[in-house]
């Protein structure tokens, strides 16, 4: 058996976690591989709607294991509030969530420290969703973070004290105002509360599950474009959101991956800075925004929004050896007169659709390719081939530019809204 991988293609906010929960009952398994709750993944079925930071998307599914793999980095604070939350539903959170021991956990310093560097950098701000997920992050890479299995240990507070001194010479370094006090009661009582959840060994379990025959689904977070080696740096996140990811994030190798499923949305949006070719700032941006409900689901951030860029679709398909696309959001297109894509970029006078070094260089300038638009409901379409001809002729070209085929076309928010071509 082997494991399939479901990531998104654009700067996040794909609708990964509708897509996951679609594809959940044709699996075992769902783990997440990188991120934390930095992402908000939006599930919505009977009328509800659940936002998702951390917890795998298969969740809701009784049959579904759940595995936060040790790419991630997790809040207990926060982990726990989603747990509570996800409790209400009735669903048994306890009984199908796994914890990877090897998970870094991110501490309220990491959230302070994330806030004063964003303070610090001014107008250069990355626009962070202020998590803690890059000072973690440093932390893991610089070899001095804790990890999940740490919380279990007798050495767990000096550790934690030894970590939190650095953060506070770096946080009195930066003049950053803090109380400490405000945020340690609520994170020493999280900690107690995740010690009794299934905390594991997560790549002996994977890996044993993929041999008993169980399907996996990996699950990413964030986007190709907020990569940290290939994403629009460095205004990026700090985890590889890439399938190369899935390998590191959950202890299972390459020759394990089969299916990629590559989201990506009929146009494109982005939170926080950074560039952003196709950018529409202006009306039609305001429209996107409007109709597409372009509201970060963990910030609450206005999303910045433009046409469908195929230069940067091209590239993380490359990237990331997508087999099946899926495009999400389609409904929102529907009203416009003409419809834009970006098929290539001119840089200095030169036509290219390969990304440069700098994707924020003033002279990256988009080159668009106008189709008729199409309206009515589409929600409510469930046969592929009763899309109006002119949505049909705008997907045909992108996948006649994309050479690879989308398999599923999302008309909407909820499970049900949903055309498997
Ligand atoms: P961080 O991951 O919170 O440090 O944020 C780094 C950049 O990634 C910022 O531009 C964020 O807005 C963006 N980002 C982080 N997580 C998400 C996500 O789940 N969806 C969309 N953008 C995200």
């Amino acid at each position: 058996m082997k494991v399939d991988v479901v990531l998104g293609l654009q700067w996040g906010d794909e609708g990964k976690g509708k897509i996951v929960d679609v594809l959940t009952p044709k699996y075992d398994v769902v783990a997440r591989f990188q991120g934390g709750p930095n992402a908000g993944h939006s599930l919505e079925f009977g009328g509800n709607k659940y936002v998702l930071n951390t917890i795998p998307s298969g969740i809701f599914h009784e049959h579904c294991i759940n595995i936060i793999g040790n790419g991630v980095v997790i809040d207990p604070v926060q982990l726990r509030k989603e747990i509570e939350k996800a409790e209400t539903t009735g669903v048994d959170i306890r009984k199908n969530l796994y914890i990877s021991e090897k998970a870094h956990v991110i501490l309220p310093t990491h959230r302070l420290v994330d806030a004063a560097s964003e303070a610090h950098k001014g107008v250069h701000k990355v626009g962070s969703t202020l998590r803690g997920i890059s000072p973690t992050y440093q932390d893991k890479i610089g070899r001095s973070g804790l990890r999940i299995g740490d919380l279990m240990g007798n050495q767990f507070k000096a550790k934690y004290d030894s970590v939190v001194s650095n953060h506070v010479k770096l946080l009195n370094s930066l003049n950053f105002e803090y109380n400490l006090a405000d945020h340690e009661p609520a994170f020493f009582e999280a900690v107690e509360y995740l010690k009794s959840f299934k905390i594991i060994n997560s790549e002996y379990y994977i890996n044993q599950l993929i041999k008993d025959g169980k399907k996996v689904l990996a699950e990413g977070a964030q986007g190709t474009l907020l990569d940290i080696d290939f994403g629009s740096y460095p205004f990026v996140t700090s985890s590889n959101t890439i399938t190369g990811g899935a390998c590191s994030g959950l202890g299972i190798s390459p020759q394990k991956i089969d299916k990629v499923y590559g989201i990506f949305k009929a146009y494109c949006t982005r939170v926080g800075n950074g560039p952003f070719p196709t950018e529409q700032e202006n009306e039609t941006g305001e429209l996107l925004r409007k109709l597409g409900h372009e509201f970060g689901a963990t910030t609450g951030r206005p999303r910045r929004t433009g046409w469908l860029d195929l230069p940067t679709l091209k590239y993380a398909i490359m990237l990331n050896g997508v087999t099946d696309l899926i495009c999400t959001k389609s409904d929102v297109l529907s009203g416009f007169d003409q419809v834009q894509l970006c098929d290539s970029y001119s840089i200095n006078g030169k036509v290219t659709s390969e990304l440069p070094f700098n994707l924020y260089d003033e002279s990256v300038q988009p080159n668009y390719k106008s189709f008729p638009g199409w309206s009515g409901d589409l929600t409510k379409v469930r046969e592929y081939n009763n899309l109006p001809e002119t949505f049909r002729n705008y997907m045909d070209y992108v996948e006649s530019q994309i050479e690879v085929p989308v398999s599923i076309i999302s008309v909407g928010p909820d499970r049900e809204e949903t055309i498997v071509k």
